[in-house]
């Protein structure tokens, strides 16, 4: 028993701020953006808290699914860019909802929404959940140096939402953890303690892009055929490839290494810029109210990013 999707949602900030919003900002241009990362515009939040657009996407899947949130018994939530510490985004999530059930965060960033159906595939093998909430959200406009060019230019804020049910959809998942701050760092924002000794670092996304390029491109490559073989399966039998939505480069050279063509990938960069763990549910989302989707349909998820993390899964619709 693992589980099955039964509706998606997602919520995206009105702000829209553009190529050229941002080059007001810093010394940056629309033709460097889109030719090396692919994002035209983003939604940056102005009021909204990622538990707020958690909440949002969360009700849309709700409403997709035809699910009540009173039938919700597992809200589990990834998240960078939360408010606070303690209480954890699914807590206020759940305060949000009005509910009472288990909650928890899982911080494996840019990787984390296939971290977050591996846990959820848990729950319900162990018959502790019949009917679970998982979200990404980010407000990464918190966390980004708006002073740094070779990072503000690509992230975005949204929230994206899976309602699951019990099935046998989630079909294998393959994970890596290369721990260590080197190449992506998030320093926590904290008080100064008079007796600590080390300086502290600058709370915002530090990225040596280029490390983390190569490392995204060979994560998509190695986890997908890893699942694709033990599964025996062929790209085939596949749909949609549905990548984490950090760079357009990385899912082009990932496409000519894998020899897939580049419809067989969803991209939605160009809108959203990099939200982190939403991009693949808010991605999800699309695919699902365009009409995309049918139910049989193979999907192949690979994520990656800080940690530094990769993970992927394959799940029929
Ligand atoms: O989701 C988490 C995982 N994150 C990622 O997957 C991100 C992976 N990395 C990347 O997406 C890319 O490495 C970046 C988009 C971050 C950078 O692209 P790049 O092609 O690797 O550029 P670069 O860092 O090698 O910089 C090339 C040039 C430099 O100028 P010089 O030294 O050649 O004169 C940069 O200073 O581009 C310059 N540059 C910019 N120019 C205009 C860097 N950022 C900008 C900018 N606008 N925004």
């Amino acid at each position: 028993m693992s589980f099955s999707i039964l509706g998606t949602g997602m919520y995206v900030p009105p702000r829209v701020v553009t190529n050229e919003d941002i080059s007001k900002l810093v010394d940056t241009n629309d033709e460097w953006i889109m030719q090396r990362v692919g994002v035209k515009e983003r939604h940056i939040s102005t009021n909204e808290t990622a538990a707020d657009m958690g909440t949002k996407a969360a009700l849309a899947a709700l409403e997709n699914s035809g699910v009540t949130k009173e039938e919700i018994d597992l809200i589990l939530v990834a998240s960078v860019s939360g408010e606070s510490a303690s209480p954890s985004v699914s807590c206020m999530v759940q305060n949000q909802l009005g509910l009472s059930c288990m909650t928890m965060d899982i911080n494996a960033a840019c990787s984390a929404f296939v971290f977050l159906l591996e846990t959820a595939a848990g729950f319900f093998a162990r018959g502790k959940a019949t009917k679970a909430l998982i979200i990404g959200s980010e407000r990464l406009s918190r966390i980004v140096d708006w002073e740094d060019r070779s990072t503000c230019v690509i992230f975005g804020d949204g929230a994206g939402a899976v309602v699951l049910g019990k099935g046998n959809d989630y079909l294998d998942s393959v994970f890596h953890v290369k721990g260590g701050d080197t190449v992506i760092d998030i320093p926590n924002h904290i008080g100064k303690s008079p007796f600590f000794e080390l300086e502290q670092k600058k709370p915002y996304i530090h990225m040596k892009g280029q490390e983390t390029f190569k490392f995204a491109v060979n994560a998509i490559c190695k986890d997908s055929k890893h699942l694709l073989k033990e599964n025996g399966l062929t790209m085939d039998d596949i749909k949609y490839i549905v990548p984490h939505q950090a760079n357009q480069r990385i899912i082009d050279f990932a496409s000519v290494m894998l020899k897939v063509p580049k419809e067989k990938f969803y991209v939605n960069i160009d809108r959203y810029g990099n939200t982190s763990s939403a991009s693949i549910p808010i991605a999800l989302d699309e695919m699902n109210r365009n009409g995309m989707l049918q139910k049989g349909d193979l999907l192949l998820l690979p994520a990656f990013g800080g940690g530094l993390a990769s993970a992927a899964c394959i799940v029929r619709w």
